[in-house]
């Protein structure tokens, strides 16, 4: 048996909603099954304001022209992400500044946030790892007490929880992602951004629609729309948002399934941990995961590499996760070395992420189950 990292999973809806949007007469953005889905997501998360786009990394993008980067603005971000989180502001000439992380979350270490801020200091910019949000709260303290602003990379933690308050509801600007690998998939590609400032709303639907103000003419304030911002194309082609909406009605039926796939791996790795032999997440009490992924944290990278060839050899796909960006040839060319992070660069070189879908609750979770457990103990007996 076959069993991929990711594997998009369809519920009874999607193509129904997209063969609909198909024949409707508006395919483009912020069309009927766009509006839906914005209704749903403000209706059911409490958002100010959500603007669906093609990516999250677009989403990161119309962030950081909202949030006005420009040249020489400092961003604080963790150095254990994806290209798009730092990409987002490096377009608009923003320089990355690195931050360590948590051992315990891969999440940013806000300990460490504030000794990085400089009178350059724009925005702090964290991630949630695998769907565990970042230490949100916190982070506002810092960001209000020397007025910056905070768009947090939910794109892995959409539907979960901190402190009893939706993921992307507390920062400036949350940005989602819904391509084909996260909880959510908008049919391939898919992002949104939400925006918590309300005195920035008009002003993003400018930026979405191509620095214009159309948006004015469909509420039928004005005739004729104009260029009127800075801006580009960020919405989302009313076809995806129909298979997004789909997948979003049935979330919490995904979210049973992906739970179970959390719940199996605790089972496999829990008592490995116990004995000090590798290192897992431990749930926290104000954190309310949206079970997007599962990784461990092995003790030596030798360990790692046997775990992961000997799965590889059947078919059993595990990932290394990221590479740090400070150490990767952009992360140089910023100024940065591997010593600079010695916590991200240790963990990067151990952690591993384990294959993870909602259809595997359905067929292949018992299989994974006992390969890692026969594999675990060649390991440390
Ligand atoms: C932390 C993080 N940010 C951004 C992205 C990019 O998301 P998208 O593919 O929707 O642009 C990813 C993709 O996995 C990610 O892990």
């Amino acid at each position: 048996m076959k069993i991929l990292l990711n594997k998009p999973y369809i519920t009874s809806k999607e193509e129904k909603y997209i063969v609909e949007a198909l024949h409707s007469a508006r395919h483009s953005g912020n069309n009927a099954f766009g509006k839906k889905a914005i209704d749903h997501l403000k209706g059911k998360y409490g958002f100010s304001e959500i603007f669906l786009t093609p990516s999250c990394t677009s989403a990161m993008e119309m962030g950081a022209l909202l949030a006005n980067i420009s040249p020489g603005d400092e961003v604080i971000l963790p150095s254990y992400t994806f290209s798009s989180t730092v990409n987002a502001i490096v377009i608009f000439g923003g320089k990355p500044v690195f931050c360590e992380i948590d051992s315990e979350t891969l999440n940013i270490d806000v300990t460490k946030i504030e000794e990085l801020i400089t009178s350059k200091t724009k925005m702090i910019l964290p991630i949630d790892y695998a769907g565990i949000s970042c230490e949100i709260d916190a982070i506002m303290d810092i960001a209000n007490k020397h007025n910056l602003i905070v768009m947090q990379d939910c794109a892995q933690s959409f539907g979960g929880f901190f402190k009893g308050k939706p993921n992307g509801s507390i920062p400036h600007l949350a940005a989602f992602s819904f391509h084909e690998t996260k909880n959510m998939n908008a049919g391939g590609e898919g992002g949104g951004l939400v925006v918590n400032m309300p005195e920035q709303i008009q002003r993003a639907y400018f930026m979405q629609e191509k620095g214009t103000d159309r948006r004015l003419v469909l509420d039928g304030v004005k005739s004729k729309y104009s260029w009127v911002e800075k801006g580009s194309s960020y919405l989302l082609s009313d076809i995806l948002a129909a298979g997004l909406l789909g997948q979003l009605e049935c979330e919490d039926d995904i979210l049973a399934k992906r739970k179970q796939v959390t719940e199996v791996y605790y089972d496999v790795f829990t008592d490995y941990k116990n004995a000090g032999k590798l290192n897992i997440y431990i749930p926290q009490k104000h954190i309310q995961t949206n079970h997007h992924a599962f990784w461990v944290v092995f003790d030596t990278s030798e360990n790692r590499t046997k775990f992961m060839s000997r799965l590889r050899e059947i078919d059993i796909h595990v990932y290394i996760g990221y590479l740090p960006l400070h150490s990767s040839p952009m992360g140089i060319k910023f100024g940065y070395k591997a010593e600079d992070l010695h916590i991200t660069e240790s963990i990067a070189s151990r952690v591993v992420r384990l294959p993870f879908y909602a259809g595997m609750a359905d067929e292949g979770l018992e299989y994974t189950k006992v390969n890692m457990q026969k594999v675990l103990k060649e390991i440390y007996g």
